[in-house]
């Protein structure tokens, strides 16, 4: 009979621990479908906060940095399309007086240009920068500018000119600028700032090290600084980005993982505060390609697994490119 006893016991205990792990399994899979449901309203139904919020149509300006190429030249594009006027910021001053002569009088707002090599630090650019932004009213400043390592690079052999260079310009500069303009934006308790992030911030990228460590800065700061200027009618949006066709991806060809600058732009733009694929506060992951693999990256696998994925994908990266430098060395030396 005390067997009896124990069987049906030890039964019921069986049971109630199938069910148990049951009832966890379909609530870890019904947790994860409606997070995925979530991302997919935010990328293909939801629209982001309209910038006339922040000036466009009233004579308000947007600062763009790294204006004159790829992601940053677009961002200047499709703001002046919006009727913000433009102050358009990177290296070359004929690239850039060329563009605000084309979005003068293709959109008809105002531009101011100012050429800078941000790798440099310099003190006089930034109180120059200060001089020119402080008399206007900035609603929107687009921290784009960026650089990365030439070639994917094992960190004991990059040199100490590439580190300085990243750290100038993905983080200093991001810094920066937001310095410059924030007290205004403050004042007004109106303000936009979108930072370039990548996804090199998100998962950490073995052989891409400097570069990846300035996007999870980035990633960082950005939250922090988020959490304190929403109360101050401030909004920081930290925009995980994915491989975009640009000169720094060195990627030519559209998929539905990269994307052009023009429908990428348009993503950000159409999606401020919402964030998309992204899981973390004060960022947006917003082009649905890359709010699908952002979902895939936060929600299967390890994040071992993920770094261990950029490893292998930087490691074969980098033997194509030393294998194209030697091609190239060789080609110069029979010429
Ligand atoms: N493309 C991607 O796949 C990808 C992925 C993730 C994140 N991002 C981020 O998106 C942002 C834009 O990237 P992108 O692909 O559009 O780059 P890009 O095509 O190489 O354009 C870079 C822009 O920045 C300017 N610039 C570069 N170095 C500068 C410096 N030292 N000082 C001043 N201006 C400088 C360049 O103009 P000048 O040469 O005339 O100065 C150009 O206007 C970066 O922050 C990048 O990290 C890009």
């Amino acid at each position: 009979m005390e067997a009896v006893v124990q069987f049906v016991q030890k039964s019921n205990a069986n049971t109630a621990a199938v069910a148990l792990f049951g009832a966890i399994g379909l609530a870890t899979v019904a947790l994860k479908t409606l997070s995925l449901l979530r991302v997919l309203v935010d990328v293909f139904l939801r629209s982001g906060i309209n910038l006339k919020k922040y000036g466009a149509g009233r004579g308000g300006w947007a600062v763009v940095t790294g204006a004159s190429d790829g992601i940053g030249k677009e961002f200047a594009f499709q703001l002046a399309s919006k009727k913000l006027n433009l102050v358009l910021v990177s290296r070359t001053a004929s690239k850039l007086k060329a563009i605000a002569e084309e979005i003068e009088q293709k959109y008809n707002v105002e531009t101011k240009i100012y050429a800078m090599d941000f790798a440099k630090g310099a003190d006089q650019d930034y109180q120059d920068l200060k001089k020119l932004l402080d008399p206007i009213e900035v609603n929107v400043l687009v921290n784009n500018v960026g650089t990365n390592h030439e070639i994917p690079t094992p960190f004991e052999q990059e040199t100490n000119e590439i580190m300085k260079n990243i750290v100038e310009v993905n983080i200093n500069a991001a810094m920066k600028m937001t310095k410059i303009v924030v007290p205004q934006m403050i004042a007004r308790k109106n303000g936009l700032i979108i930072n370039l992030g990548s996804f090199a911030g998100l998962v950490p990228t073995p052989y891409l090290s400097v570069y990846s460590g300035s996007k999870a800065f980035l990633s960082s700061w950005s939250q922090a600084i988020g959490a304190e200027l929403a109360p101050m009618g401030v909004h920081v949006q930290n925009v995980n980005t994915f491989f975009v066709v640009s000169a720094m991806s060195k990627i030519r060809k559209a998929s539905m993982l990269i994307p052009f600058p023009k429908p990428y732009v348009r993503a950000v733009l159409g999606q401020i505060g919402i964030s998309g694929g992204a899981s973390t506060p004060f960022t947006s992951t917003p082009y649905y390609g890359h709010a699908l693999a952002n979902w895939v990256i936060d929600n299967l696998f390890t994040r071992s697994y993920w770094v261990k994925h950029n490893y292998d994908i930087q490691t074969d990266i980098r033997k194509r490119a030393l294998r194209k430098r030697e091609r190239e060395a060789a080609a110069a030396k029979n010429q």
